[in-house]
């Protein structure tokens, strides 16, 4: 059967400490969208791993597929299977065919674009996500696959090398380098290709999966990123460019829809909100410079507010993983949860970091919104829309900081009283049964209400 793992907010929901979780159960962990945007922590046998594209199940002895609705960079990919073996583990990784290569034009495009953008930048990792996968929709991509035929790769380049050439030096006023030069790419690429033929990488994603499990196997489908910042369902233009909600886990494995249904999909809670990148966030709490729009040092309620905002993200460590910028950090927010659960059909829910918010007198949620004088209950369908919005706060009463390792091993009755209530009123809210909770950053501190593969 397929477990799929799906962000149901902006990201950074601690989706890694859950594959990692229910992992052991499974004999495969795909990933089927995004690329090395996505930074992920492994806390495995006292030591962490920092991985952003290889799937975080290899580093327990999983075999770890890079679907073809990912984007790959060769050189994340090498750099992190080499760190990994030389930490002594053994990541047994498969990459689609079919998956889009993202090459160094596209990190450089993703860069100038980004400053050109201005007011309509993403605040994106810059990793060349979003111009790998406008190639790809363009019919202007190069495929894992192609990296294997040196007679493809080559003619792929010379069509689309100069016109990239030509963009970054005609319309951007940039000087392209050696990311823009045939030869030298043709050269490392071809290299990458027999690496990844040498060490027998590369599969038929679909039938690659679809076999594994007629032959009994457990499969994990992996999704990186969040609801909130899906290409569709997410708060355009301030999204990335692919499909993290469920409907991805299909068409970025060629596992059919109807096989993907059969199994769980979990939906992934934060306890609070936390973002790295720009545009509105309606229960935001005090701002961060350079994301927070008109952000002038005093936003919201102001000073207590900044505290508060400043106690969450130091106690949750909300720095990007990729990046190691902070994130911005708000209440949870309800209407995007509501939508989330709507959008992915969640069967499961595993909330996380309610340990962070600990030891506060009282913790609130945007249980609706306020917009044109009507309470609205789900995330409106633009951005701009979704930036007039106020949230209607609804209050909770604060839980003490406990030995939460403690907690861990009890079991769900030993979470304090008024947590029970916070988590009961999230599952209730989006109509689906808590499956985890998160108490801590190692995946000996989640309490385990049920594991989907039993
Ligand atoms: P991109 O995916 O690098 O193109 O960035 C597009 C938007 O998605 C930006 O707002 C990023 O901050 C956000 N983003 C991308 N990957 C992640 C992630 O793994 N966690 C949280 N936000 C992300």
């Amino acid at each position: 059967m397929t477990v799929t793992i799906v962000g149901s907010q902006l990201g950074d929901e601690g989706k890694g400490g859950v594959v990692d979780l229910y992992g052991d159960a499974a004999d495969v962990v795909a990933r089927y969208q995004g690329g090395d945007n996505a930074g992920h922590t492994v806390v495995h046998g006292g030591e962490k791993y920092k991985l952003s594209l290889v799937p975080s199940g290899a580093v327990r002895g999983k075999v770890g597929v890079l679907g073809n609705g990912c984007v790959v960079n060769p050189e994340t990919l090498f750099d992190e299977i080499d760190t990994l073996r030389e930490r002594g583990l053994e990541p047994d990784v498969r990459v689609a065919e079919r998956a889009h290569v993202i090459l160094p034009y596209h990190r450089a495009l993703d860069g100038i674009e980004e400053d050109e953008k201005e007011d309509l930048a993403a605040g994106t990792t810059k990793r060349g996500i979003g111009p790998t996968y406008e190639d790809k929709a363009g019919r202007r991509g190069i495929r894992v696959g192609d990296l294997l035929d040196p007679d493809t790769l080559r003619e792929r380049l010379e069509y689309v090398v100069p016109q990239k050439r030509a963009l970054a030096k005609e319309v951007f006023g940039a000087d392209p380098d050696e990311a823009f030069d045939v030869d030298h790419l043709f050269e490392t690429y071809r290299e990458y290709g027999e690496r990844l033929a040498e060490e027998g990488m590369t599969v038929d994603c679909g039938t690659y999966l679809q076999k594994r499990i007629d032959d009994g196997d457990n499969v994990m489908l992996e999704g990186a990123q969040g609801t909130s910042i899906d290409i569709d369902h997410g708060i355009y233009p301030y999204v990335t460019s692919s499909n993290p909600t469920a409907g991805g886990a299909t068409v970025g494995t060629g596992l059919g829809p109807t096989v993907v249904g059969q199994g769980e999909v979990i939906g992934i809670v934060k306890a609070y909100l936390s973002r790295v990148g720009t545009g509105p966030l309606p229960t935001e709490l005090g701002g961060v410079e350079g994301q927070t729009p008109d952000y002038d040092g005093d936003q919201g309620a102001g000073e207590d507010e900044e505290e508060l905002a400043t106690y969450i993200r130091d106690e949750g460590g909300e720095y990007g993983t990729v990046t190691g910028r902070p994130r911005r950090v708000g209440w949870l927010d309800m209407p995007m949860l509501r939508h989330a659960a709507r959008a992915n059909g969640f069967t499961g829910l595993a909330i996380n970091h309610i340990d962070v918010l600990a030891g506060l007198e009282e913790v609130r949620v945007g249980h609706s919104y306020e917009l044109e004088g009507e309470e609205v209950l789900t995330m409106p369908p633009t951005t701009e829309k979704w930036g007039d919005c106020e949230a209607n706060l609804k209050s909770f009463d604060g839980w003490a900081d406990v030995d939460w390792s403690e907690v861990a091993e009890k079991g769900y009755e030993a979470i304090p009283e008024n947590a029970r209530t916070y988590l009961e009123y999230v599952a209730d809210e989006l109509g689906a049964s808590i499956y985890a909770i998160g108490v801590g950053p190692g995946r000996e501190e989640t309490v385990v209400v049920e594991n989907p593969y039993e």
